[in-house]
């Protein structure tokens, strides 16, 4: 009954999409577990490069799909993923899964606009940081929130009766607006992202009920056919000795209960979360920790390596050259928000953390091509908080955090190692990290991924199931 899990060690965008994609030859399944559009996924096939937010990055290798009830997923985006996506997929979705609406966006948009205002009036403004978490305005928050409150839409009421659903939907509608208008004096207004000259512009557009009526009716009657109990299918599924890998989004700095709240998401990215998200009486018998060689973050908290000055959002004439020179050179700009990431140096008390909350067994290390060229690589191993050597991550304590100062080893740096397919071929400094890496999380770094390609990939004796 071979359950695998895929999720991402830090603050989400670590390559998950790449190393789900490498990994998943021998699946039967891929299942989503939790988040929404505000995830960013991108694979690399061929020189083809695909961005998914919501659809399981197994349908790229014609594998078996599944939306499980802890994911928001926002209908009208879904079916524009699948028409965009131009492929035939096997998709199942669950009946409990909550639908985001873009009365959601409205919501999460006018509460992140209230957020600003209000830091602008408090005298606690540092002016190195906004007010608001810098959510990617996908309306995760409010979905969560009505799944919690027990008024949310999920997916077997989308595909339902009709009467009702438009019932519901008013419901919600007049309630959110009048959040939105009543209290936080705000425009029931969607944002429409763009860039721009690299800049990110986000544009009004004004929210009507009968938009929110055509969303639900068109996603209604393009995704009915997709219903499937995911709870029921998974669990059968692994009766019977198939594959199932389980495909996190965002990472587990970002968990609403472990990660730095209130600068978190409002789902649960960790591998010992899907057990229960997915409504499985398995806990998994692999799970794999997506590494991101170096920090990045978008949104606001702290980060204790930042070599960005703590600043979000990121103004580069306070950057470090390194973290430049990898923001550069990594395109480290969000895939769904385009958004410059933070860039900080790799944490290894966050990674200890992280693996505590996962219980990883594998680690896949990715981008560690990028840090080519850096010389010395400082790896934080420790905290000074208040003259206090600190070696366990204190993820509620923000005040502890922006204080903290990393205590650094330095490591030789390395050349391009783009091409390499063997461990034993990696420069000395690569392996040195990646033994840092492994004591750390005290779990096996079976995969180092050196290349957004599928085959730029090292394996030490890896298997997946
Ligand atoms: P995810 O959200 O965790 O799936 O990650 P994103 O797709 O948001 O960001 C990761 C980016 O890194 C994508 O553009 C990938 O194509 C790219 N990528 C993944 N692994 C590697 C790697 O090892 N080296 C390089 N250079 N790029 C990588
Ligand atoms: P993937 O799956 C990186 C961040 C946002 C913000 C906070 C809350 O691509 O790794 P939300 O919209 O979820 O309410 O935003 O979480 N965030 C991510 N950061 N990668 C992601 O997903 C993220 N999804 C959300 O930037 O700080
Ligand atoms: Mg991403």
């Amino acid at each position: 009954m071979p359950l695998t899990t895929v999720t991402g060690a830090i603050w989400g965008d670590e390559g998950k999409g790449k190393i789900l994609d490498a990994i998943t030859e021998e699946a039967d399944i891929v299942v989503k577990f939790q988040g929404g559009s505000n995830a960013g996924t991108t694979y690399v096939i061929g020189g083809k490069k695909y961005v998914l937010h919501l659809i399981p990055g197994g349908a790229l290798r014609g594998k078996r799909c599944l939306i499980g009830s802890h994911v928001v997923m926002r209908a009208d985006n879904m079916c524009k993923e699948i028409d965009e996506l131009g492929l035939d997929i096997d998709l199942g979705i669950d009946p409990r899964t909550h639908i985001t609406m873009p009365y959601h966006l409205a919501l999460d948009y006018a509460r992140e606009k209230f957020r600003d205002e209000q830091i602008k009036k408090s005298k606690s403004n540092n002016k190195k940081s906004s007010g608001s978490i810098g959510t990617t305005l996908s309306g995760i928050g409010p979905s969560y929130e009505q799944q919690r409150s027990r008024d949310g839409i999920r997916f077997h009421e989308l595909v339902g009766d009709k009467k009702r659903l438009e019932k519901r939907i008013r419901e919600n509608f007049n309630y959110m607006k009048s959040m939105i208008e009543n209290y936080y004096g705000q425009k029931m207004v969607m944002p429409d992202r763009k860039i721009i000259d690299s800049e990110y512009i986000i544009k009004d557009v004004n929210l009507t009920l009968k938009h929110c009526l055509e969303v639900a009716k068109h996603a209604g009657n393009k995704l009915r056919g997709y219903l499937a109990d995911v709870s029921l299918e998974v669990h059968e599924a692994l009766l019977a000795g198939k594959n199932v890998m389980a495909q996190g989004a965002q990472g587990t700095l970002l968990d609403i209960c472990f990660g730095n709240y209130p600068k978190v998401t409002s789902s649960e990215p960790r591998a010992t979360a899907v057990s229960q998200a997915l409504g499985i009486g398995q806990y998994p018998d692999k799970a794999i920790g997506v590494l991101k060689a170096y920090i990045t973050k978008v949104g606001s908290g702290p980060v204790v390596t930042c070599l960005d000055n703590q600043r979000w959002p990121v103004d580069e004439q306070f950057s470090d050259e390194v973290a430049k020179q990898i923001r550069a050179k990594g395109h480290e700009f969000g895939a769904t928000t385009g958004r410059a990431r933070r860039v900080g140096w790799p944490d290894m008390v966050v990674l200890k953390y992280s693996s505590r909350l996962n219980g990883f067994t594998d680690i896949a290390v990715t981008r560690l091509d990028l840090l080519a060229g850096i010389d010395p690589i400082k790896v934080a191993i420790a905290y000074k908080i208040d003259g206090n050597l600190i070696e366990d991550y204190p993820s509620w304590d923000m005040e502890a955090l922006v204080k903290a100062e990393p205590v650094y080893r330095e490591l030789e740096g390395f050349g391009d190692i783009s091409k390499i397919r063997d461990y034993d071929a990696l420069p000395e400094g690569a392996k040195e990290y990646i033994r840092m890496i492994e004591f750390w999380s005290n779990a096996k770094a079976s995969i180092i991924s050196v290349g957004p390609e599928r085959n730029e990939t090292i394996y030490r004796d890896f298997k997946a199931f």
